[in-house]
C-alpha cells in the first residue's frame, strides 16, 4: 500500500494532539473560530493549516469545497466528515426548507463529500475516510425520528462504502460515539438533557478521536467508542434495552 509522506485531513472540531504531523484542511460556518484554531495548530505542530468557510447544509458546499481545494493545489488523503447538530424537530417545525437543510447536512453533504474528495484517493492507492455518526445510530430511540435515523443511515453507508473501497487501499470507517463533551449540548434544551444523564455516560472528546483514528488506520468498518458504549450497544439492543430506552425516552 502507497502511504504519503504527510496526510491531508478534513478535520473540525476538538482534540488538537491528534494532528501532529498531518497538514489540515479546516470546513465549518464560523471563519474566525478556525483561523484561531489553525493559527495555533500551525505554531503547535508546525504543520500547513488551511481554512475553507463552507455551509454543509447547503447542497453546493460539497462541490465548492472541492473546487477550492483543486484551486489551491491541494490533495486530501483523509477525509473527516464530522459537522452535524441535533436539528429541528422534524414534526414540530412547520418549515420543510430547515428539515431539508438539516437531512443536507447530516447524511447528503457525507455523500457528496466521498462522491467528490474518494475518486482522486482511488487513483493514488490510497485514502482515509472517517465519518462521524453515533451510538444513536445503533439504537432505534423511541420517539426519535430525526437524529438516530441519519445516523443509522452514515453507519449502513460506511459500511458498504468499507467493504467495497478496500480493495483500493483506502479504508472507511463510522465512528459511533456515545455522549461526549463538546459544543453539541449547547442549546438550553440539551444542556437540561446533559445534566439530567448520569456523569458515567460521558466521554471527553480526546478519547472518541484517539479511538476513531486508531480504528480508522486498523480499517475497522464501524467503530463504538468508548468501553462502557462497547457493552451497553450490544445490551440496549436487546428486547430488555429497549424496554430501558422506553423508559428513559432519551432524545437529542
Ligand atoms: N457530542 C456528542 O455527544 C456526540 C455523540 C455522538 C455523535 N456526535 C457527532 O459528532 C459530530 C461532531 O459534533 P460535536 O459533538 O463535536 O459538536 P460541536 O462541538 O457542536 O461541533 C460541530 C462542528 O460541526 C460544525 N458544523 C455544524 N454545522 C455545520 C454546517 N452546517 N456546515 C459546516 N460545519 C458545520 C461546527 O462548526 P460551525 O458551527 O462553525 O459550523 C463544529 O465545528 C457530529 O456529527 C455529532 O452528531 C456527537
Amino acid at each position: 500500500m502507497k502511504v504519503p509522506p504527510t496526510i491531508k485531513l478534513v478535520y473540525h472540531g476538538r482534540a488538537r494532539q491528534w494532528v501532529s504531523g498531518k497538514d489540515l484542511i479546516l470546513v465549518a460556518r464560523r471563519t474566525e473560530p478556525m483561523q484561531t484554531l489553525a493559527e495555533e495548530l500551525k505554531n503547535m505542530h508546525r504543520i500547513d493549516v488551511d481554512v475553507i468557510q463552507a455551509d454543509l447544509s447547503d447542497s453546493a458546499a460539497p462541490a465548492m469545497l472541492f473546487e477550492t481545494v483543486r484551486k489551491r493545489g491541494l490533495e486530501v488523503d483523509c477525509l473527516i466528515n464530522n459537522a452535524g447538530s441535533s436539528g429541528p424537530d422534524l414534526l414540530q417545525v412547520k418549515d420543510w426548507q430547515a428539515a431539508h437543510e438539516y437531512l443536507e447536512l447530516m447524511m447528503t453533504s457525507v455523500v457528496a463529500m466521498c462522491h467528490f474528495f474518494i475518486p482522486p484517493m482511488r487513483e493514488r492507492g490510497y485514502g482515509r475516510v472517517l465519518i462521524v455518526a453515533s451510538v444513536a445510530g445503533k439504537l432505534a430511540t423511541p420517539g426519535d425520528y430525526s437524529y438516530g435515523p441519519t445516523k443509522a443511515y452514515l453507519i449502513a453507508f460506511s459500511r458498504g462504502l468499507s467493504s467495497a473501497l478496500r480493495i483500493d487501499g483506502i479504508h472507511v470507517t463510522a465512528l459511533c460515539p456515545g455522549f461526549t463533551h463538546t459544543d453539541f449540548h449547547a442549546s438550553d434544551r440539551l444542556t437540561r438533557m446533559k445534566h439530567s444523564l448520569p456523569k458515567f455516560l460521558w466521554y471527553d472528546a480526546n478519547v472518541v478521536v484517539r479511538e476513531g483514528l486508531e480504528a480508522l488506520d486498523k480499517g475497522r468498518a464501524v467503530y463504538i467508542s468508548g468501553r462502557l458504549y462497547r457493552y451497553l450497544v450490544p445490551l440496549l439492543r436487546s428486547p430488555l434495552g429497549k424496554l430501558v430506552f422506553l423508559a428513559l425516552r432519551v432524545k437529542l
